[in-house]
């Protein structure tokens, strides 16, 4: 989909018009075709229109502008219109005109909500939503039904196309987390997600270095090659590094992802009933090579290095079994007392390579826990720090990016529930607060640099679509990262 920024209203298919709800006693907005023929106030005094947020009515041959259909869109109250509803009235619009094979579309933003922020929201908001998980779908017809073109119209003088190009950038990069995300796992193993990420690093310009496992066995990553060698599928642990041509702090950020291209939980099996979705357990990795990618392309005046431990939790022969004690990179022993808590093992192995090649302030994306959608649901990815400035930072950026983040505790007390008898640590807590314990678990590797953890397990898949956007692989975590990195050194 080519995006374009313009002040005269293109030649489309579908032009499209954000109109809020009236406020009492108010004039009707500032768009230059409603005065035309009077048809806002008649969908308005018709009931038909009210104005409410994603509401749409379809106008054909609309006089007056060159396109085939004027789709009015609603915009919900006018003060409360931030880059959040930009960003999904851009998607609803998109992903309710691809089916019916429009290729062009344009949307009218009037002068008041035409900011830098709104403007990049739309982008992104029409890049994501018109992607969908049908890449295994063999319908030939599927590609006459694309959108080729979307234009954001603004008034004189607000075409700012540096904010189009960010939100175009920032979404496609999600819409790559996706596409791997989605990806199953006989066709995306961790060699297959090695060789994506020196692409990615090719095509951007990153530095790209991949330990296999042998260069890991040398290491003693004791932790990851533990949960790996039930699979015929190598591990690896994938760097991807960018450096800034010139830094404007001594800060050196550390991205963190899990990345289980398959989790089957190993010995102690999961049950079979929903197991096929355990093909998104890579889906912290994707969104930090998604983000890398961004990053690389907005190129923000900070040293970013991304971490990605990769393995398949399978089952087999020389599978690691519950009560195998294994030797982490920091020297520290685990007791694996459930192979389903692989995650944090390879992590831990991860957070320590990255604490020992100079990260300053770490940020570790992981569908970790089944445990975090129990404390808080669909709708708020779970963040855990041992140092609160951090945190807040990753917050900031988290809300200016449309992405929503809560914090959970990691107070001392809950070290308690972490008790092995044989080993330092067990990989497993009790009974209660499992993602908090999972969290526990992560900080005694990345102590003392500030961390941040994000159990993104129950945001990063979606089980149902919304109007704007496709259901499946969310790419959680790359818009709050992208817009991390780019404001930290500002
Ligand atoms: N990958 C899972 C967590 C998960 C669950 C992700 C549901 C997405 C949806 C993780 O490796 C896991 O299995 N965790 C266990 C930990 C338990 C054994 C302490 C869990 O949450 O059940
Ligand atoms: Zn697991
Ligand atoms: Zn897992």
């Amino acid at each position: 989909m080519k995006l374009s920024i313009t002040e005269q209203l293109p030649d489309v298919d579908a032009a499209a018009v954000i109109c809020f709800e009236p406020e009492a006693g108010g004039v009707p907005e500032d768009i230059p075709m409603a005065g035309q023929n009077g048809w806002l106030a008649d969908l308005r005094s018709s009931g038909e229109f009210t104005g409410k947020l994603y509401e749409s009515v379809t106008l054909y041959r609309p006089e007056g502008i060159p396109a085939k259909r004027l789709v009015v869109t609603g915009g919900g109250k006018s003060i409360n219109f931030t880059p959040t509803e930009a960003r999904r009235v851009a998607g609803v619009l998109v992903r309710s005109l691809k089916p019916k094979g429009v290729k062009t579309v344009a949307l009218w933003l009037e002068s008041t909500h035409a900011t830098p922020a709104n403007i990049s929201a739309i982008a992104e908001g029409a890049v994501t939503g018109a992607w969908d998980p049908d890449k295994y779908k063999t319908d030939p017809k599927k590609n006459e039904k694309l959108i080729e073109s979307f234009s954001v119209v603004v008034p004189n003088g607000k075409a700012d196309s540096e904010a189009l190009q960010r939100g175009r950038i920032i979404g496609e990069a999600q819409n790559f987390a996706r596409t791997i995300i989605n990806e199953p796992g006989n066709k995306l193993t961790p060699s297959v997600l090695a060789e994506k990420a020196k692409t990615i690093a090719e095509t951007n310009r990153l530095e790209c270095e991949v330990l296999d496992r042998a260069a890991m066995e040398e290491l003693g990553m004791g932790a990851l090659l533990g949960v790996a060698q039930g699979s015929t599928n190598a591990p690896f642990l994938i760097v991807l590094k960018y450096k800034p041509e010139q830094a404007k702090s001594a800060d050196h950020l550390a991205l963190v992802g899990k990345g289980v291209t398959f989790d089957t939980g190993g010995i102690s099996i999961k049950p079979a009933d929903g197991m096929e979705k355990m093909k998104y357990d890579m889906a912290g990795a994707a969104a930090v090579i998604g983000a890398m990618q961004a990053i690389a392309q907005l190129k923000p005046p900070i040293a970013v290095t991304a971490y990605v431990p990769t393995v398949e939790n399978a089952i087999g022969g020389n599978a690691q079994r519950p009560g195998d004690i294994v030797t982490t990179l920091s020297g520290k022993t685990v007791e694996v007392l459930n192979t389903d808590a692989e995650g944090r093992l390879i992590l831990a192995d991860a957070i320590t390579y990255a604490n020992r090649n100079g990260a300053t302030h770490m940020v570790d994306a992981a569908t970790l826990t089944g445990a975090i959608a129990v404390a808080l649901g669909h709708y708020n990815v779970g963040a855990f720090t041992n140092n609160q400035p951090l945190l807040e930072r990753l917050f900031s950026a988290a809300r200016k990016a449309g992405e929503r983040m809560w914090q959970l505790p990691l107070e001392e007390e809950y070290k308690d529930y972490l008790k092995s008898a044989f080993a330092d640590l067990p990989n497993i807590g009790g009974r209660y607060g499992g993602a908090i314990t999972a969290a526990w678990f992560l900080k005694e590797f990345a102590d003392p640099t500030p961390w941040v953890h994000l159990d993104i397990a129950s945001t990063a898949w979606l089980d149902d679509a919304k109007p704007w956007i496709a259901k499946g692989p969310s790419g959680v975590a790359v818009r709050s990262f992208v817009q991390l990195a780019t404001e930290w050194a500002s």
